[in-house]
């Protein structure tokens, strides 16, 4: 194997990723540039810089990337209605390709051999970076810490942090394994390992709990062009602030949670909560949009296709054929996807009231129930004959054995 000197290290500034940090510079006897991204995850970037270089980093990246993860990542994901198992918006799977991509950006640019991350052996996101790092750099290696070292407790991990100098969070002990960014928050593990435990009002983050909400409702609008949502009460956002806008509506009126339990890709079933507010608003009125402006042919098939699409983001597969190939024809289905949605939020629920576009196939002078002159209502008769004829064929096989009865052909 090619001596590894130089490594990229996703650093999120946690203890785990600064134990890794070490780890890795005493395992591999390399230099590690870090590399943190801000996907908006808030608070966490504080300082993050001078962390990772006194933490033993020769160099350390921070960088902004909110616009492009929710205008390159987040926003073609929701163009398909994307959701994972009926209910998960995908808000840890659509970031990691993002991350994955820089990472590897930075390693070329930086001449390291390697990449690395903090993600265990046990779940999704290990799979979710290596996929996207060998399908954008296949010469790049990948070390995963969590799979290779032999720290088997919390208390091994405690006891090397405090040999190697990295100081240890006083805050009170994480009960959850939190991931955050600018479309979700996600609890997982400590007390919600149990399914049947309901969270407790600590794993509330960015959602004010149902019974907390407001007791009046409040009505936006949300404006699309081809599918995606370009302003909030007729005004322009850019895309990340577009989304965190809708967040502290949806945060506001507590809407946007899901409990589940999901099967993850590496075999097991695993216990999630959810907090997805701006992105499930997001998802209800692009879905009430399509339905006025979308063929139904074009609709069907490309809800037919969410559930692949959304596994292919969920296994780690953003960098492949078959979900570009997937994207161009969403992306097409999106074309007239524009006009405007009225909303209504309030405690926990997100409502459409109602909805409007330039490219309306809805004719109010079709679907009345008043009299019209373009449909012949007569004509229905010789339509519904036609498209039930094998239902009448196959009960008189059934009843009659095929022959015919008097009727029968008519
Ligand atoms: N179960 C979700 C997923 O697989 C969330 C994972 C959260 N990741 C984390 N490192 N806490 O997408």
């Amino acid at each position: 194997m090619s001596k590894i000197d130089k490594v990229v290290l996703a650093y999120s500034g946690g203890l785990d990723t600064s134990i890794i940090l070490k780890w890795i510079k005493n395992n591999y006897n390399c230099e590690v540039v870090c590399m943190t991204a801000d996907l908006g995850q808030g608070e966490e970037m504080d300082g993050i810089e001078e962390k990772a270089l006194a933490t033993g980093a020769v160099k350390a990246y921070v960088e902004d990337m909110r616009e492009e993860f929710a205008r390159d990542y987040v926003f073609p994901m929701f163009r398909a209605n994307a959701l994972y198992e009926g209910r998960y918006l995908l808000g840890t799977a659509i970031a990691r390709p993002l991350i994955s991509k820089r990472m590897v950006e930075i390693a070329e640019m930086e001449g390291a051999q390697a990449v690395s991350h903090g993600a265990t052996g046990k779940g999704n996101d290990q799979v979710r970076f290596e996929l996207a790092t060998m399908a954008l750099n296949p010469r790049l290696k990948t070390i995963a810490p969590w799979r290779e070292w032999d720290l088997k407790s919390r208390t091994d991990l405690i006891n090397f942090a405090k040999e190697n100098e990295i100081p240890i969070p006083v805050s009170r002990k994480k009960p959850w394994s939190i991931d955050a960014n600018l479309l979700h928050t996600s609890f997982e593990g400590g007390e919600l390992e149990d399914p049947w435990n309901s969270p407790g009002p600590d794993c509330y983050r960015n959602i004010t709990p149902p019974e907390m909400c407001p007791d009046d409702p409040e009505e936006i609008t949300i404006d699309f062009e081809a599918g995606d949502p370009i302003a909030v009460n007729s005004v322009k956002y850019s895309p990340a602030a577009l989304l965190s806008k809708l967040n502290e509506l949806g945060g506001k009126h507590g809407i946007g949670r899901v409990d589940m339990v999901e099967n993850r890709f590496v075999g097991m079933k695993s216990r999630g909560v959810y907090e997805t507010p701006g992105g499930t608003i997001l998802a209800a009125a692009h879905r009430d949009l399509e339905g006025i402006c979308m063929d139904r042919e074009m609709m069907h098939l490309r809800d037919s296709l969410i559930p692949k699409y959304a596994e292919m983001v969920y296994y780690g597969y953003w960098f492949s054929p078959e979900r570009e190939a997937l994207q161009a024809l969403i992306d097409k289905s999106q074309e007239k996807v524009t006009g405007t949605v009225r909303v209504k939020l309030f405690k926990g629920n997100c409502v459409p009231l109602g909805r409007k576009s330039p490219f309306s196939m809805y004719q109010a002078e079709l679907a009345t129930f008043e009299e019209d002159d373009i449909y012949d209502q007569a004509d229905a008769e010789g339509f519904i004959k036609l498209v039930g004829l094998r239902l009448k064929g196959r009960m008189q096989q059934s009843k009659w054995g095929g022959k015919d009865t008097e009727d029968s052909c008519e």
